[in-house]
């Protein structure tokens, strides 16, 4: 599908991933929405590549369907869907104070897991009503972020490789279902990104994670993903699969 022209709809575009797969859709003609939590940081970036934001939650239902209604109200029905939003807290399942708190792990996967599927049921129900953009019958496409922590989480990250997880295992059987109306769906399991989510720790500790990328030996670049995002939606065959891009590393336990 062509990426010029269509709606989109960003979660997580205040930052990292989200922002920058914003910038280049728009730089390819697509009509942007964001959606974030940090509605500030949303409202900033589309003011820089003119798109529109809106401050959303993706856990609540409520949050969700409002803003997507807006966001169709001012740029149509969007065809584009690009689920960032996230959060990775580390904590051991049993540390120092004691067992993880529950509400702890809830959280996680309230926000990463159950936040990527509420956006998917209230984009997809919009894609599958509008009419196909070409001869092969494409409605639309959506774009899910997992981790490859979703298959080599280390300690620390139970509760975000169990949302990340979800997401991975959630793919194919959603592509399946969305065949039918022409809509594909394909999940991007990043290793580790040069986003503020990761520029947050020491230098230090960045080197030294980047050390640990096989080649090339650094951190991913918000450009390389939100590239991949381009690849996605125009390569009609990339449906139901979830693409590693994380230059072979394979994170060991600590
Ligand atoms: N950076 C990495 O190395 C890396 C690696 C693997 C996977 N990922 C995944 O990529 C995605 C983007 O990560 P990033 O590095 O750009 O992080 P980031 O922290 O820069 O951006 C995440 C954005 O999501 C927003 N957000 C958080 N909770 C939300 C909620 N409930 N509703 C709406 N918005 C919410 C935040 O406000 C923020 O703007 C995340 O899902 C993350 O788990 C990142």
């Amino acid at each position: 599908m062509e990426i010029k022209g269509h709606a989109a709809i960003v979660t997580g575009g205040g930052s990292g991933l989200g922002a920058e797969t914003a910038r280049f859709l728009r730089s390819r003609g697509a009509k942007v929405a964001l959606l974030d939590l940090d509605a500030d940081a949303a409202s900033e970036v589309a003011q820089e590549i003119g798109g529109i934001a809106f401050a959303c939650n993706v856990s609540d239902a409520k949050s969700v369907e409002e803003v997507v209604a807006e966001a169709k109200e001012k740029n149509g029905p969007a065809r584009i869907c690009i689920n960032c939003a996230g959060i990775a807290p580390a904590k051991r399942v049993v540390g120092r104070d004691g067992p993880m708190p529950l509400d702890d792990f809830r959280q996680v996967v309230n926000v990463n897991l159950i936040g990527t599927f509420n956006v998917i049921r209230i984009a997809a129900a919009d894609m599958a009503a509008v009419e196909p953009v070409n001869e092969s019958g494409e409605r639309g496409v959506i774009v899910c972020t997992a981790s490859i922590a979703a298959f080599e989480g280390q300690i620390g990250q139970a509760a975000y490789s169990a949302s990340k997880g979800g997401i991975v295992s959630m793919t194919l059987p959603i592509a399946r279902e969305f065949a039918r109306v022409g809509v594909r769906v394909v999940t991007i399991a990043p290793g580790l990104m040069g986003t503020p989510m990761m520029l947050g720790f020491s230098k230090e500790v960045q080197d030294s994670l980047a050390a640990q990328v096989p080649f090339p030996s650094r951190l991913g670049r918000p450009d390389e993903y939100a590239g991949l995002v381009g690849q996605i939606i125009e390569n009609a065959m990339l449906n139901g699969s979830v693409i590693r891009l994380d230059g072979a590393i394979r994170m060991q336990p600590k």
